[in-house]
């Protein structure tokens, strides 16, 4: 692929778990996002993968070892040091989170986390008592106290054959977190977001439900971003097709009820509400208790109305809080949009079209305005969910000066 403005310089290191292999498939989804990558493989990690392998994937020479026959100025390890935009250690054994802590250069990998004064990110894998050792669980308050950043690890079954924590965490959350650590704009940090995500589901009958199409891509990217910005961040979880960043906290909400429950609450610690959820309008009056049958005569249901989650939080917005919605339209789009925005005291509305394949519900891309309550209207064309939640962050971050 070829690399961008936004292309970084990536130094992987490698150590020696038993997810090691995984390693290879970070490589190549960094490659495919435009980053350069550099291997470099502890000797332990070459026993249980290949160099080769990563040098297939990076296209360039893996660093395996201090003192290389063929060592060249480029991948010497001040040079590398000084280069590199992101050193992301993954999987990170409990041994190089305690030689990073103390201050040990035993190998090249070691010697150049010393060099560097680039962010550190690592991604821990190892046993379950060594994860919660407390010489380990030091290390990597050590760490952290000199602003290493950590994803991971998750729980689940071990090459040990235990289940606990200390499995490196999936890729996409170690790539997502890669995101945030490159990210240079941190004017989220001290603030705590809201977002509302996915679908709500009113049920009809303990296996039936009323919901909707909502992926809960736009929410999850917005969730992101502002992680990545520096805020602590709570997800209010309808139904989603995809997982919620690692990294934002997250509340599950099945109907519109509980998620007004919820969003009334957390929205009172918070200073910016977003709401992407696609929030069902309306509720069966009286779900049954049992599945419903067929009668051979058809069957009406009877609906109520549920509460507007975003009107209820805007109407008890504090001072210098943001509420930000969205308004889904498939007609009148600026019209609907602006009404939405004044009744709903909102402080900005994305207004997105939802009638296309390519925007809207489960799309990875929306064709969206921002509008503000001066009347200002950002046009962003076709853009992807990612964009979309960065040009929103971006107009939030000027409403907050
Ligand atoms: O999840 P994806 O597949 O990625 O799709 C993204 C999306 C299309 C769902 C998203 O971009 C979007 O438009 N979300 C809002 C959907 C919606 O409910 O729109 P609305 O125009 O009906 O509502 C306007 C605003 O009021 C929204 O902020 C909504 O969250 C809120 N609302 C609506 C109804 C309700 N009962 N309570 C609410 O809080």
């Amino acid at each position: 692929m070829k690399r961008t403005t936004s292309s970084k310089e990536i130094v992987l290191g490698v150590t020696g778990s038993i997810a090691a292999y995984k390693a290879c498939e970070i490589s190549s989804r960094l490659i495919e996002r435009g980053h350069a990558v550099t291997a470099v493989l502890t000797e332990s990690a070459r026993h249980l993968v290949g160099a080769a392998s990563f040098e297939a994937l990076t296209g360039r020479r893996v660093i395996t070892a201090m003192f290389e026959p063929f060592a060249s100025p480029e991948i010497e390890h001040i040079a590398v040091a000084q280069r590199a935009d992101l050193f992301l250690i993954a999987p990170a054994t409990a041994n190089i989170l305690a030689k990073a802590a103390r201050g040990m250069a035993d190998d090249w990998l070691s010697t150049t986390l010393l060099a560097t004064r680039a962010p550190i990110l690592f991604a821990p894998a190892m046993n379950t008592n060594m994860y919660n050792h407390p010489a380990t669980q030091e290390n990597i308050e050590i760490l952290k106290a000199r602003g290493c950043a950590f994803v991971g690890p998750g729980t689940g079954n071990l090459a040990c054959g235990t289940v606990g924590i200390g499995r490196m965490i999936d890729v996409p959350a170690i790539l997502d977190a890669v995101e945030a650590a490159l990210c240079e704009t941190k004017d989220l940090v001290g603030l705590s977001v809201v977002v509302t995500a996915g679908g709500t589901r009113e049920p009809l009958d303990p296996v039936r439900f009323l919901g909707n199409h909502s992926s809960g891509k736009m929410g999850r990217a917005l969730a992101l971003e502002a992680l990545k910005r520096g805020a602590r961040v709570t997800v209010i979880a309808g139904h989603m097709d995809v997982a919620p960043p690692e990294g934002a906290e997250v509340v599950v909400a099945q109907t519109a009820n509980e998620m007004a429950e919820i969003a009334l609450s957390l929205a009172q610690d918070a200073d910016i509400f977003v709401g992407a959820a696609a929030v069902g309008d309306f509720r069966p009056e009286d779900p049954s208790e049992e599945k419903l049958k067929r009668s051979g005569k058809g069957l009406k249901l009877a609906l109520v109305e549920n509460p507007d989650v975003i009107s209820q939080v805007a109407a008890l917005k504090r001072d210098g809080q943001l509420v930000v919605g969205f308004a889904a339209e498939t007609d009148n789009l600026m019209k609907n949009a602006k009404a939405k925005l004044k009744k709903k005291q909102l402080d900005l509305i994305v207004a997105n079209e939802v009638n296309t394949e390519d925007s809207g519900f489960g799309a990875d891309t929306l064709r969206a305005r921002l509008i503000d309550t001066e009347g200002n209207v950002e046009e962003l064309d076709l853009a992807t969910k990612e964009e979309v939640a960065k040009r929103l962050f971006d107009r939030i971050s000027d409403l907050l000066d």
